[in-house]
Formats: structure tokens, C-alpha cells, sequence
């Protein structure tokens, strides 16, 4: 897929809800399926990633069919999972590989995960070195990549683990293991990453003990959910609205989780008008609408490293700003960002320099210096978040800009062309 942008001489104006969040749909299909009696859950991504998380947790036997808006998933109990029959294909998705390793590492049978071109490049040595001080016996490719063959062990030990990086998907991991093991598994991180898992489990039923342990053995239980739409693919739409002259976009029921809301602190520090309104709970997750006010005058600024995990996925729409804000905005402490589905500073630094776009890349961030992007040809390398920033940024350069290798907007965001075009913005999909 090739999405081709066109420099924008119309304002973005419009309503819209993005999707559901990516991380709340993975974390709500996998505790459903593990709980006993029927769940509900409306507003679940509908992508592939989070269809590729309904598709294993099917083949173990969990019930997941989609009524209207409404998912309902009759879940096989804590200790009620098939063997499955084939090798999981988790696709794209990194959180589903993770997550469901650290319940299959637990189960009374043995399983297989494998990926796509990306996710088998994607280290997996960080969850495996502590499922097997728990117990697990995992067998992955010679450098620690999937596949993953997983020989079970109903009898895992709960351990205390100090993360090496702040990683939702690792800490997450091991608090699904750790449901299953004996004891307690308590996680500490570097900094706090995103706490969708913790503040989901006491919803079926599960309480954590404070601030990130749990005690095997717990059952969970039926739940009824609303996942917020993503503060991710939000944040495709608040960037543009802060770079297009004359731009008013409101944005409704989007996850404020504080653990997920760098981009908001970010935009404001660079001098964007953000307006949040009607602040609530879905359940136990915080929600708002987003209202943004083209305001023009964007400054860059030095994103202080520990903001860095509450707005890791939105660093690649983050550095299409800073393309266009005066000076210099210095990202670094983003390592994490070279092992996402791509090596996303090296495709951005590519794609920005192709447009023109002064910038020095480090190895664990960069430096972007803003001004009048030129059009060319970008490549989006396969990861959907980059694909989605280029086109973006299209919206003001001075010529068209046209993204290679954005097939994978699917895997997160679908809709995006579509919505993007409702609020006026310039963009065509080739296949
Ligand atoms: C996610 C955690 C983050 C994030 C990813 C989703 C999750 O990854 O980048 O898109 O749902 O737990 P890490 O845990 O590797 O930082």
C-alpha cells in the first residue's frame, strides 16, 4: 500500500473518535478468555493485531464473536485452555507474542508462536530470561527471536524481578506467568511504563498487591469493558491539527491513561493549543475529549528522557513536528525505539531526510531541526506508525509526498485514510 499526500491549502476541521486502544484490546480479549462466564467488551480495535490475539485465544478454545459494537468472549477459566493445533501466528504484534508467552509459559501442554518478517527480527530474550528463572523452559532462534516453541509448566515460581527496561509488554508478560505461578511475582522498572494490565486485572476480579505484584493462583471472572479510543492514532490527528494553518479538530473518548499521555505534555511544551474536556472513567481506565486549536509559533524543545515510555509510540508522529517547529527539538533515552516493528529512528531519520529535513541521528535519539519540508519518496518500511507520520508531515510540505510500505496502517489503524479525509485532510491510497 502507498498512501500519496498532497500539501494541504485548507484547514483540518471536524469530530471524530479514533479507534479502540491497541494495548486495552490485546489485555481485555486475553483476561476474557482466561475468566469464567461471558465478557463484554465494546469498543475493541477492530485491526489485525488485535485480531491476531482474538485468533490464538480462539484456538485455545475461547468463544469470541462480535455482536454490533459489542464483543463477547466466553472464556475458557484460568485452567481451561486447549492445546493448540497449529503455531500461533501472532502477525505484526509484539504485545500479542509477549503477552500470551507468559500465559502459555504456564500451561499443562506445549505451543508455538511465530510472526511476520518484523516481529521474528524482534527481541525476545527480555521476557525469556525471566520466564525461565520462573520456570519455563522456552526454546527461540540462536540470536533470541521467535519462533518461540513454549514446553509448558503448570508449576512456575513467582519471582521478584527488577526489569531492565521500562517495558509494558515484559512487565505484562510476567504478571500473566505470575497468575499462574506459585508465590509472588513483584516487577519493578526503570521508569513506569503504561499500566493498562494493572489496572485491569482487579476489573475480573484479580487484585494486585501495590505496586506491581501479584499472588499465583487467583481465578478471574467475567467483566464487562469500554476501551477508550487510542491515544496513539489520536495522536496522528492532533499533530496535524497543530501544523495546519487555520485547524480545529475535536477528538472524543480518548484513553488519558497519565502512563500514556507524553504527547499531550509535548505538544503543549511546543506550544500547541490542546483543550481537554469532559475528563471520566470507562471502567478503570481515565478518558477525555481532546479538542486542538491550530495556534501556529511551534517551538522545539528537549524532550526530557523520563517522558520517553508515557509517549514511546508517538515519538516517530513527535519527530514529523519537530520537522516543522523552529529549532531544534533533542529526543534521547529512545533506544527502545531501534526494536519496535521497525527500527524507527533510522526510518524516520531516513524518510525526513529524504524530505529535506536537517537532522542528526544518535543511537538512542535524535536531533530534528524544523523548518519548510520538501515532497519526495518516503518509505514507511512495513511499521504502521511511521507510515501514518509521513503522511502527516505531507500535509505541509511543499510538494507531494508518497509513502512507500504502509500496508501495516492495517495492523493499528485501518480507518486511518478514511478518517484522515473526513477532517479535509489531502491523501490517497494506491495499492
Ligand atoms: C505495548 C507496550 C509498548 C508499546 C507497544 C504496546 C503494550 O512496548 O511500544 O506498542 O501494549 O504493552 P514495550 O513494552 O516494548 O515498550
Amino acid at each position: 500500500m502507498i498512501l500519496v499526500t498532497q500539501p494541504l491549502s485548507t484547514p483540518l476541521r471536524g469530530e471524530l473518535q479514533p479507534p479502540g486502544d491497541k494495548s486495552i484490546s490485546h489485555r481485555a480479549l486475553i483476561l476474557a478468555s482466561l475468566a469464567d462466564g461471558e465478557s463484554r467488551i465494546t469498543g475493541l480495535l477492530d485491526a489485525e493485531d488485535v485480531k491476531a490475539t482474538a485468533n490464538a485465544c480462539r484456538q485455545m478454545g475461547a468463544l469470541i464473536g462480535t455482536h454490533g459494537d459489542e464483543c463477547r468472549v466466553v472464556g475458557v477459566g484460568k485452567s481451561g485452555l486447549k492445546p493448540p493445533r497449529q503455531v500461533l501466528d501472532m502477525g505484526n504484534s509484539g504485545t500479542a507474542m509477549r503477552l500470551l508467552t507468559g500465559v502459555l509459559s504456564a500451561q499443562p501442554f506445549d505451543s508455538e508462536l511465530t510472526g511476520d518478517e518484523s516481529l521474528v527480527r524482534r527481541p525476545m530474550r527480555r521476557i525469556i530470561e525471566p520466564l525461565v528463572r520462573m520456570g519455563a523452559r522456552i526454546e527461540s532462534s540462536p540470536s533470541g527471536t521467535a519462533p518461540l516453541r513454549i514446553h509448558g509448566n503448570p508449576a512456575l515460581q513467582g519471582i521478584d524481578y527488577q526489569l531492565p527496561v521500562a517495558s509494558a509488554q515484559i512487565k505484562s508478560c510476567l504478571l500473566l506467568a505470575g497468575l499462574y505461578a506459585k508465590g509472588l511475582t513483584c516487577l519493578t522498572e526503570p521508569h513506569k511504563s503504561r499500566d493498562h494490565t494493572e489496572k485491569m486485572f482487579p476489573v475480573f476480579g484479580v487484585s494486585l498487591r501495590l505496586p506491581c505484584c501479584i499472588q499465583g493462583g487467583g481465578r478471574l471472572t467475567a467483566a464487562n469493558l469500554r476501551v477508550p479510543a487510542d491515544i496513539s492514532s489520536a495522536s496522528f490527528f492532533m499533530v496535524a491539527a497543530a501544523m495546519v494553518p487555520g485547524s480545529e479538530l475535536l477528538l472524543n473518548n480518548v484513553g488519558l491513561n497519565d502512563t500514556r499521555e507524553g504527547i499531550v505534555r509535548v505538544l503543549r511544551a511546543m506550544g500547541a493549543d490542546l483543550r481537554i474536556l469532559n475528563h471520566r472513567l470507562f471502567g478503570s481506565e481515565p478518558v477525555a475529549d481532546i479538542q486542538v486549536y491550530y495556534r501556529g509559533g511551534l517551538e522545539g524543545i528537549d524532550i526530557p528522557e523520563d517522558w520517553v515510555p508515557s509517549l514511546i509510540d508517538e515519538l516517530p508522529v513527535i519527530m514529523a513536528l519537530a520537522a516543522v517547529a523552529s529549532g531544534t527539538t533533542r529526543i534521547r533515552g529512545a533506544a527502545e525505539l531501534r526494536v519496535k516493528e521497525s527500527d524507527r529512528l533510522a526510518v524516520m531519520a531516513l524518510g525526513l531526510t529524504t524530505l529535506g529535513v536537517r537532522l542528526t541521528e544518535f543511537d538512542d535519539g535524535i536531533d530534528i531541526t524544523g523548518g519548510t519540508p520538501a515532497g519526495g519518496e518516503v518509505d514507511g518500511a512495513g511499521d504502521h506508525r511511521c507510515a501514518m507520520s509521513f503522511a502527516v508531515l505531507g500535509q505541509v510540505a511543499s510538494e507531494q509526498v508518497v509513502v512507500k510500505g504502509a500496508r501495516n496502517i492495517d495492523t493499528s489503524y485501518p480507518e486511518f485514510p478514511a478518517h484522515f479525509k473526513a477532517i479535509g485532510g489531502n491523501l490517497e491510497v494506491q495499492s
